[in-house]
């Protein structure tokens, strides 16, 4: 074969190889490097600042991006303000960080006018979130368009508390996302709180057996009951890593292993097999082969950000992210 013939087949290759992260991904790192150079610090900075002030947005922003990608796709639809639109929904209701996202888009506008996506800051401000919370960094690919469509109705595509871990599998299987997936994410769960009316029905008569969920390790239970007492606050708000809720950490399977899982659906991942053997391998037990979570995460977290993008006329650059353009 001559050499020009070589060239030019390896063309063709480059040719379709970049052709198909175009069309097959859609994102990709550095996307703003020529148009918005500053966007990702912006974000950074932005969250940071709000972080300093109250740390409660870091969890926030992590749960938001997630809310986001499973319904309607990662595009900001989350966002969108309106009657009946996805924020609206039950399980959106307690969400923050809303602020920080606009604060973001503000000063992404002025610098670079509809250049910067919402859905891109919100998937860049859940990793600098997990970084203010000494998690390790990962390379958030971008290029995501916001979507003009955003419904209430749609949001039972969410996992829920009490969801069971088959039901869990369905719901990320339906994402394109595995068990091992399941289990990595549900880890962001280190840094977050609940409030006590989604899970005190676990402590006092659950399932009207008269007695608290088995689940629930003996020498923890009187803790819990004391932080949510029966027909206490429902509002209050509870670490779901008891001992390390400030650190980006594996502590969180630590205590699932131990029978200190907040939520049933957290709990429930070490008492089903298929999932308690990530969470042992996150915990380098012996005898399995190990898995680094916060390598994991991140790479689970690109996983999930590229879930169904928005292309073509399906999307768009919102000016401002509550409403479409
Ligand atoms: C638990 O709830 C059931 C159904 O509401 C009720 O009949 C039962 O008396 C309760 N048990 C206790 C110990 O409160």
């Amino acid at each position: 074969m001559s050499f020009t013939k070589q060239i030019h087949i390896l063309f063709f290759l480059w040719l379709a190889t970049t052709a198909t992260l175009t069309v097959g991904q859609g994102t990709r790192v550095g996307f703003y490097s020529t148009s918005c150079p500053r966007a990702e610090t912006i974000v950074q900075a932005t969250v940071k600042s709000h972080f300093q002030s109250d740390a409660t947005v870091a969890p926030g922003l992590l749960r938001m991006h997630f809310h986001d990608c499973f319904v309607q796709g990662c595009d900001a639809s989350i966002l969108i303000d309106g009657p009946s639109t996805e924020k609206t929904a039950p399980p959106n209701l307690l969400l923050r960080g809303y602020e920080v996202i606009d604060d973001a888009k503000t000063q992404l506008e002025a610098a670079c006018p509809g250049v910067v996506s919402c859905a891109d800051i919100i998937a860049l401000a859940a990793r600098d979130s997990v970084v203010l919370t000494t998690g390790r960094v990962w390379q958030v690919p971008t290029g995501r368009k916001d979507g003009r469509v955003s419904l209430a109705s749609e949001t039972s595509n969410l996992p829920g508390f009490t969801d069971s871990v088959d039901v869990q599998k369905q719901k990320f299987a339906a994402k394109g996302l595995n068990a091992q997936d399941l289990v990595t994410l549900v880890g962001g769960h280190t840094i977050g709180t609940s409030a006590c009316q989604f899970f005190s029905y676990r402590l006092y008569n659950y399932s009207n057996t008269g007695a608290p969920d088995p689940a629930i390790n003996p020498a923890f239970l009187p803790q819990l009951q004391s932080l949510c007492p029966q027909n206490g606050d429902g509002s209050k708000r509870i670490a779901l890593d008891t001992g390390s809720v400030g650190k980006f950490d594996t502590s969180f399977f630590t205590n699932l292993g131990n029978g200190r899982g907040i939520l049933e659906s957290d709990q429930k991942l070490w008492t089903d097999a298929s999932t308690k053997t990530y969470v042992q391998r996150y915990l380098g037990l012996r005898g399995l082969l190990g898995l680094a979570f916060d390598v994991e995460f991140g790479k689970a977290m690109v996983k999930m950000s590229n879930i169904e993008l928005k292309t073509g006329t399906n999307g768009e650059i919102r000016k401002v992210c509550s409403k479409i353009n």
